[in-house]
């Protein structure tokens, strides 16, 4: 046969394949995807989820619109499968699920950087919240100790004087009687500078000054990372001059940065965490890699996390002003501020502080779909066989506050809930610090910086939401950081 008779049919069959694959390329590609990694329950039922999107599943969907998608979502079950990409995660939903799947958590494993791709892994896949095994229990014994219990406690006044200080002149007008702030961008400063403290020390402005500038360096490359697309793979390196460019500089500045710190701070006493912590690297006993980004997850990922914390405490106390009465009446009734009781008063569990302290982790949590990390073993979850290695993730919402464990008001900030529950009976039903061996390594440093940021404000200010902000349920929340930090303007009136 001629070739030119050949010709027009398979243009034909091909450009039509190729309109196929371009116009329904996610139905296509999430076939394909299915297909690789079918679940199925005992009817043999393939589990349900929302559709593959392109070209990077439900990342953006997961981080920037989680409490939209969370209800959403809803429709599929208790159990349903999400995508990053092309990788399927679990969505467990119910305290029985988490349960079952924590049976084992001392062996479970956090997927590789995150699921996020190759640029992600730049910024954070070395770093302690994302490594395994052995490099996680090296990294983890080196910052331990500077972060337990008892070292908080002892930061606990530093931190006090510290947040005295940064509330009394965070407002450019000191002398006015009512003042409107930005409410994380009056706040942030705090939480970052406070944390800077414990790992470098006392710092020079200069210092203070090129470290917050790296932190917007490293801040701004997260967008390529929500951009997801080809910056999930090394070939970006190539094609994506700029973002590699912005990149190395980056890892220039903060390896130099790090190190200057050491080397200034090596002959102090005591010895500040930097200089312990950074000398593993230069004997050459732990990789650079693990111990920088290790830095910028406490400091530049932890800044919008410690900042979502306390912006959301301080605006449902705003929104809530009898509880914020009843909570300034707990902190000026018993002196706390002028007997230098504040670190005691932080510390305690069965304070009016604590329970609203828990009520915003539980209304608010910093994200709503959890860091995924699979189980060795295979899980039946929610009637589903879930094989072993697959990235698990939790819906928080949906075990913070639509749990039948939480009653009828389970929307309503309504701290004095906390005074009947016991501490065991939060272990499923709560999710603030994590569940397993995994917990956060600040728990107990976020706890004394929250709690004595919010005693300082409350002490010298009342706190108001404008008419102007919404206040119909919902509030404004950014979206150009990857975890959802209060985007409302606060009034503060000075007290006497
Ligand atoms: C109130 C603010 C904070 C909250 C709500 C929070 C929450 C969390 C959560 C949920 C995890 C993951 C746990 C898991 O996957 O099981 C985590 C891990 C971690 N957090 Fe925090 N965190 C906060 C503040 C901090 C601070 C200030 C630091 C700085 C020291 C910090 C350092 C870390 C580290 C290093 C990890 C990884 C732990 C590991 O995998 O061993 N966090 N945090």
């Amino acid at each position: 046969m001629a070739l030119h008779s050949i010709l027009p049919p398979a243009c034909a069959i091909i450009l039509s394949l190729a309109w196929l694959i371009v116009a329904k390329k996610e139905v296509f590609l999430m076939k394909i995807f299915q297909s690789l990694y079918s679940i199925r329950d005992n009817q043999n039922c393939e589990i349900s989820g929302p559709c593959w999107k392109w070209p990077n599943g439900h990342t953006i969907d997961k981080f920037l619109d989680g409490r939209i998608k969370s209800k959403e979502w809803r429709v599929y079950g208790p159990v349903y499968r999400i995508w990053s990409c092309n990788i399927p995660e679990i969505v467990i939903t119910t305290p029985e699920d988490v349960r079952a799947f924590h049976s084992d958590s001392d062996l479970h494993n956090k997927s590789a950087s995150s699921n996020g791709g190759w640029f992600f892994h730049q910024l954070l896949g070395d770093c302690m919240g994302l490594v395994n095994g052995i490099r996680w229990r090296r990294l983890r014994s080196e910052f331990n100790h500077a972060f337990s219990y008892r070292q908080a406690l002892q930061m606990s006044s530093s931190i006090g004087t510290y947040a005295h200080e940064y509330v009394k002149t965070m407002i450019p007008d000191m002398q006015a009687a009512e003042s409107t702030i930005h409410v994380s961008d009056a706040f942030m400063k705090f939480p970052f500078f406070c944390t800077a403290d414990a790992l470098y020390g006392p710092m020079t402005e200069d210092e203070k000054s090129k470290l917050w500038s790296i932190g917007q360096q490293s801040l701004a490359l997260m967008r390529y990372v929500l951009l997801g697309g080809i910056y999930r793979f090394k070939v970006s390196q190539v094609f994506c001059g700029r973002a590699a460019k912005e990149l190395n500089t980056f890892q220039k500045e903060w390896s130099a940065f790090n190190n200057n710190m050491y080397q200034s701070r090596r002959s102090w006493s005591p010895t500040p965490l930097i200089v312990l912590a950074w000398k593993p690297v230069t004997e050459g006993r732990l990789p650079e890699s693990e111990v920088m980004q290790t830095l910028s997850e406490m400091l530049f990922a932890n800044l919008d996390v410690s900042s979502h914390v306390i912006t959301w405490l301080v605006t449902l106390l705003a929104d809530n002003e009898d509880k914020q009465q009843k909570l300034r009446d707990e902190i000026r009734d018993k002196g706390i501020i002028n007997d230098m009781l504040l670190s005691e008063y932080c510390n305690k569990k069965n304070t009016f502080l604590s329970a609203c302290y828990l009520e915003s982790l539980r209304l608010r949590p910093f994200t709503v779909f959890t860091i995924p990390e699979s189980s060795p073993s295979e899980k039946a979850l929610g009637g589903f066989q879930i094989p072993a290695n697959t990235s698990i993730v939790v819906d928080t919402l949906e075990i913070n506050v639509n749990n039948p464990f939480w009653g009828r008001d389970s929307h309503s900030f309504n701290p004095e809930r906390f005074n009947n529950i016991k501490q065991a009976d939060l272990r499923y039903n709560l999710f603030a610090f994590g569940f397993g061996p995994r917990k956060c390594l600040g728990q107990y440093f976020a706890e004394a910086m929250v709690k004595n940021f919010v005693v300082h404000l409350l002490d010298q200010y009342e706190v108001h939401i404008p008419l102007s902000e919404s206040r119909d349920g919902e509030y404004k929340s950014h979206r150009d950081t990857w975890v959802p930090i209060s985007n409302v303007k606060l009034v503060l009136s000075k007290l006497k």
